[in-house]
């Protein structure tokens, strides 16, 4: 018996604090008209202290189990892509989530993939439900960034947000609702570009550490838009290639959402119509993992994706990471 996997439901959640440019204006040496020209960033939410990944991976999962319809015991496994998780080693955040949500004894593990993270996940959930080994399982996409930005560092902290997205990926036996292709892949060569170069085994946490703030993230931000401008353009141009689609076969282009800018030049370059365009920069700026999860969303609550609507999903992020993936939504 073979199987195609399939999106069956997506679910987001965003925290309830706003953090506007205005805001950052009384922070650091910046200014909204700067962030909406160079980003287009509006604002961003920002977790309460008390509100960790895991709880928004678990209230997008919630969402998400409720929409697919499903019984949580029937979830035989929980993955979770986050570049700031509950604990920095152990137990992982995908291991509270599971546990949370009530599932029971499943496999339960995160990854590491930074921006790509959902991307990666739905590459790792297609193989292991085409292999026949799991029948649903929830992946999610949940960061509280925030903990691992320096808000007296103006080139990052007026890009980052708070935020989780889920989806449960399931059987189907029809291709009109399948995950059809996923793209991913990686260039450590650009590492130190997008990093956050403290509080690992290289540089353990210390009190020196602290004071330098190499425990918070640090980008290299020109030279990260000129590679994810062309990575991103080539991977796009690649997956559609060897898939035989066309751009205008594509009905939502739901890219990482990251930069508004890098957006557009994607989107002009493959000739994508603004109106199937997914945005949410504006509104969450950039939320790693869970910017995808997040942006689908969106687009359902609003009405706009339907089952088996052709999605086109793209992103770029540390490592560096990049991935696209070919997804007819297998929701209601
Ligand atoms: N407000 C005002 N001025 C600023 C700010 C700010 N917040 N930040 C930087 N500047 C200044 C700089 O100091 C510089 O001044 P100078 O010319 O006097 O030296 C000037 O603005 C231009 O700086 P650039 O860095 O060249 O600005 P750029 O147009 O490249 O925009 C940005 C910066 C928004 C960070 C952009 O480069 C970007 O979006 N990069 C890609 C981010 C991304 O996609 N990351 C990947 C995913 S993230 C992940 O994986 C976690």
């Amino acid at each position: 018996m073979s199987y195609y996997a399939s999106l069956k439901s997506i679910g987001a959640y965003a925290p309830s604090k706003i953090l506007s440019n205005h805001d950052l204006e009384k922070m650091v040496d910046t200014s909204d008209e700067w962030i909406q020209k160079r980003t287009g960033i509006r604002e961003r939410r920002i977790a309460a202290p008390e509100e960790l990944t895991s709880d928004m991976g678990v209230a997008a999962s919630k969402k998400a189990i409720e929409r697919a319809g499903i019984d949580p015991k029937t979830i035989d496994g929980v993955i979770c892509a986050t570049l700031s998780p509950d604990y920095l080693t152990m137990p992982s955040t995908a291991c509270i989530i599971a546990h949370k949500l009530g599932i029971g004894h499943v496999m339960a593990f995160d990854i590491s993939a930074a921006c790509s993270g959902f991307v990666y996940l739905l590459n790792l959930a297609k193989s292991l439900v085409e292999s026949g080994a799991y029948k649903n399982l929830s992946i999610v996409g949940a960061e509280k960034i925030s903990s691992y930005i320096d808000y007296t560092d103006r080139s990052t902290c007026i890009l980052f947000g708070d935020g989780g997205g889920a989806a449960i990926i399931g059987r189907t036996n029809d291709i009109n609702e399948a995950i059809l292709d996923v793209h991913v892949s990686s260039d450590g060569e650009y590492g130190h570009l997008l990093m956050t170069p403290g509080g690992g085994s290289k540089e353990p946490c210390s009190a020196k550490l602290l004071e330098s703030k190499r425990q918070y993230i640090q980008m290299a931000g020109n030279e990260v838009f000129k590679v994810a401008v062309k990575t991103l353009t080539n991977d796009v141009i690649d997956i559609l290639k060897k898939n035989r689609i066309n751009p205008n076969e594509i009905d939502h282009f739901v890219p990482h959402q990251a930069n508004y800018r890098i957006i557009e030049a994607v989107r002009a370059k493959l000739d994508f119509p603004k109106s199937k365009t997914v945005l949410t920069v504006h509104k969450y700026g950039n939320t790693s993992a869970a910017s995808i999860p997040m942006a689908i969303n969106d687009a359902f609550e609003e009405g706009r994706i339907k089952r088996g609507d052709l999605m086109l999903l793209d992103t770029f992020g540390g490592g560096f990471t990049w991935g696209s993936a070919l997804v007819r939504f297998g929701g209601n």
